[in-house]
């Protein structure tokens, strides 16, 4: 490659006069440098084909400047205790960080700062004046009645058609427990909660949209099965909400999807039925409906060692005999897509359970790929907080319309001793940097933007951001 040539080439130098040399080498290297400097600075800021001038900062919204400060977070681990539990000590040979591992000790010390209680929760029906529209990761929410809510593994759809948020997930409320001794914990399906909001921060509970079925031991919602990972996006041709979500049974071993419909957002949702796309297994999965209305399922395959990313029939409801396999090998899970100025973007985990584990931003110019992986998008906290994805797991990347790439990072604090209450953490996610295409390479390396989440104790939205869609 050109660069490691330039790197190589001091090194074939033939030099006799000792120190003399090496500042002749100096002079050779800081040359090539400066060389090196100008192509790339005369590359970032050539114009485009089309005449759009490459930004080096994408993000122009000073509204977000204060978001995209590194804010650090010092968590104090109390010192090892002499004995842990069988189960810990097998954690620490997986080589899980000190800060995971206290984060999965039920009686640790810093239970309070993983999950802090009640008397702290966001609560919006009472919090008015300075408090108001702020977020504050791993606190727990309550909705408009001042219960927790209940959307795990969620994702948020946009209704145009009432101007309305909806955010899907897990209704985890139910007890927590392994079906078997070596088993995942887990809460029997109860249903995919739906809660309504005008604000990103106001939640209504809008219901159980679909529920599990009591009775009937055959059916996939039947309640000791698994329902995980509910997305819904709008089809504008049938003017249908279509539900897709992982259906399992309780060892895993089904890996389906499972596939909704309902003529509101707000359900109740008709269940349609599972398959196994493509006739593969799926597992932790998404949905992306693109700008042309084509939407894809994108799921966790192959005993989770592959990727896998498809399209749909146009009415939503199936997929095309079309697929993709991705960071093959590389077992990511929780994946969270979403587009920035014809560039599509992926945040995924890796595969621990319900332990957190570091999370893995990736681009690609067309969503079936070839998808780049750009490296751990997490900013501040500190270091093993970020491993960690500040304890947290991917489920949605939500666009917010009107700051062009800005986001918010939607993630699960999963509480595997009681699942129901799992925290969410919600935190500023911003692609900045070049907004190139890998066909304009500098030097052969392709400029993708960057895309950072920003770790906030807490932050809010700038204000009046929805007046600005
Ligand atoms: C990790 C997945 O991301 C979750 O959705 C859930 O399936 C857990 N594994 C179960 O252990």
């Amino acid at each position: 490659m050109r660069m490691r040539n330039l790197y190589r080439k001091p090194t074939t130098l033939r030099c006799n006069a000792g120190s003399r040399c090496y500042s002749a080498s100096a002079v050779i290297w800081s040359l090539l440098g400066c060389l090196l400097l100008f192509h790339l600075y005369s590359n970032i800021h050539h114009k485009h084909g089309e005449g759009r001038e490459v930004q080096l900062r994408a993000s122009n919204h000073p509204q977000f400047r204060e978001l995209q400060q590194v804010e650090e977070e010092i968590i104090q681990l109390p010192p090892q205790k002499g004995k842990r539990s069988p189960r810990a000590a097998k954690r620490r040979h997986k080589r899980v960080t000190p800060l995971v591992d206290e984060f999965l000790d039920e009686d640790s010390r810093l239970r309070h700062v993983f999950f802090p209680g009640n008397n702290s929760a966001i609560d919006p029906v009472k919090v008015t004046g300075n408090d108001s529209y702020y977020y504050y990761p791993g606190r727990i929410w309550l909705d408009t009645d001042r219960n927790p809510i209940q959307a795990h593994g969620g994702g948020i759809l946009y209704d145009e058609r009432s101007n309305t948020y909806f955010w899907y997930g897990e209704y985890k409320d139910g007890l927590t427990y392994r079906a078997h001794k070596r088993g995942a914990a887990r809460v029997d399906i109860i249903g995919v909660g739906c809660y309504s909001s005008k604000d990103l921060w106001t939640w209504k509970n809008e219901g159980i949209v679909l529920a599990a079925e009591e009775m009937n031991g055959t059916h996939d919602l039947y309640k000791s099965n698994v329902l995980e990972r509910p997305k819904v996006i709008f089809n504008d041709k049938t003017r249908k909400y279509v539900m897709w979500m992982h259906i399992d049974d309780v060892n895993y071993t089904k890996a389906a999807v499972g596939i909704a419909i309902s003529d509101t957002p707000d359900g109740p949702f008709e269940y349609l039925g599972s398959q196994r796309p493509h006739g593969y297994e799926s597992r932790d999965m998404t949905v992306f409906k693109d700008e042309d209305g084509v939407a894809y399922l994108i799921y966790s395959s192959e005993e989770n060692n592959v990727l896998h990313i498809g399209p749909m029939t146009e009415d939503y409801l199936n997929l095309m005999p079309v697929m993709r396999r991705v960071f093959v090998g590389q077992r990511r899970e929780a994946p969270a897509v979403f587009k920035h100025q014809g560039t599509y973007y992926m945040i995924t985990s890796g595969c621990t359970g319900w332990a957190p584990n570091e999370a893995l931003a990736h681009a690609a110019e067309s969503i079936l790929g070839p998808w780049e992986t750009l490296g751990n998008p997490c900013v501040g906290g500190n270091k093993m907080f970020r491993i960690a994805t500040f304890l947290a797991q991917s489920t949605f990347v939500l666009p917010l319309p009107g700051f062009s790439g800005s986001f918010i990072f939607m993630a699960d604090r999963w509480n595997p001793s009681d699942l129901r209450d799992s925290r969410y953490v919600w935190l500023p996610l911003i692609v900045e940097g070049p907004t190139h295409h890998s066909s304009e390479y500098i030097s052969r390396l392709p400029l993708w933007s960057r895309v950072s989440i920003y770790w906030h104790r807490k932050w809010r939205l700038p204000q009046g951001w929805s007046t600005f869609k």
